[in-house]
């Protein structure tokens, strides 16, 4: 970056769900960047976020890396697209932000891991709740001791409700909803890694779907070589709305973080007490969708590693990827340990 171009030209792949929230947070919330170009192989998708944005649209998001308004890449086309696309940006040397996941095997995380490594470009991955103020807060009393040995943790994700269960890829819920309680188990037990998993689950929500490979909701049991256990648990049904919560447990105490509760305004009337729940990701964790992107910038700015890298996304996917053969073979799976274990 120039002095005297302030602003990171971002073109953002992916005009879906999550694309059209990081767009708009883009915008309205990150100063240094300005969305220049929005790719996705949807056209009319592409053309209606861009044009909302005042930046232009393609259809080919190798277009879209290759154009020269766009000085940073971020990421939030289908799951399946993201490793290769993480390769085409650091063959092009632009700063890389991506969704989770970053990959879908350990072989494609090899393969992007190391295209971003010989090109030396940032590769951020979307684990937001590392940005969420009151997870950070959890973890920064763990680091500084504040509850001891970290011995028994949780994490959990409970989400509003399945739109489209036909549309759903298999193993969808260890491999993009679990993973974000995989990233934040392994972050908030800093000194360990994780050695072996049980995972069990089941179609609670969407019997019907459970034939073509929707498992809704699941629980899991990791071990790490510190000795201490982890629960992680997912639905894709809460009534309630959007909830995600840790609690870590130690030798000197308890932490913990998340309540569901969209804001902490606390209603009580005749009929007792309230508060507001969050209805989907994108209201519940906004700030943490904007502090994520703040912190892209910076890295950029001051050429550093974010806070969340692809070494972190690699560890999570490692996990995920045993529940799936836990589930497979009803047992407990060893994690693979060249790709979980974090140089300290
Ligand atoms: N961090 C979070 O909290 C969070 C929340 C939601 C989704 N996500 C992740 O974001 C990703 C997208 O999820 P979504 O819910 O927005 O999905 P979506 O299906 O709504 O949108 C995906 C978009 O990507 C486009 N696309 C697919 N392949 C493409 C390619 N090769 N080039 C260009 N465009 C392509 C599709 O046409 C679609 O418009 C997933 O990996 C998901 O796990 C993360």
């Amino acid at each position: 970056m120039t002095p005297s171009s302030p602003m990171i030209g971002v073109g953002l792949i992916g005009a879906g769900r999550i694309g059209t929230s990081h767009a708009q947070i883009l915008a309205e919330r990150v100063p240094g960047a300005q969305l220049t170009m929005v790719a996705d192989t949807r056209t009319d998708a592409a053309g209606s976020l861009a044009d909302r944005f005042g930046a232009d649209a393609v259809a080919d998001p190798l277009q879209l890396i290759k154009d020269n308004s766009v000085e940073a890449v971020v990421i939030a086309a289908s799951a399946e697209a993201h490793a290769d696309l993480i390769v085409a940006c650091a063959a092009a040397g632009k700063p890389i932000f991506c969704e989770k996941p970053a990959s879908l095997t350990l072989e494609e995380s090899a393969r992007s891991l190391a295209a971003v490594e010989a090109a030396g470009v940032i590769l951020q991955v979307g684990f937001n709740r590392r940005f969420a103020r009151d997870f950070r807060a959890t973890h920064d009393a763990i680091v500084r001791g504040a509850i001891g040995m970290p011995q028994l943790l949780r994490s959990l994700t409970r989400d509003p409700g399945l739109a489209n269960p036909g549309a759903v890829p298999p193993w969808t819920i260890f491999l993009q909803t679990l993973i974000h309680d995989f990233d934040a188990l392994l972050w908030l037990n800093p000194e360990a890694d994780p050695v072996e998993v049980y995972a069990t689950a089941d179609a609670l929500v969407a019997p019907d779907f459970k034939a073509s490979g929707l498992l809704d909701t699941a629980i899991v049991v990791i071990t790490f070589d510190n000795g201490a256990r982890a629960v992680a648990e997912a639905s894709f049904s809460a009534a309630y709305g959007y909830d995600v919560r840790a609690e870590v447990f130690g030798s000197a105490g308890m932490v913990t973080a998340g309540n569901g509760a969209r804001t902490a305004m606390m209603l009580r009337d005749a009929t007792g007490l309230h508060q507001e729940t969050a209805r989907g990701d994108v209201e519940l964790m906004g700030d943490a969708y904007a502090a994520e992107f703040v912190e892209f910038v910076a890295a950029i700015q001051q050429a550093r590693q974010p806070y969340v890298t692809g070494r972190d996304a690699r560890r999570a996917l490692a996990v995920a990827l045993a529940c799936i053969e836990s589930v497979r073979t009803h047992a407990p799976i060893p994690i693979d340990r060249s790709a979980a274990t974090l140089a300290r």
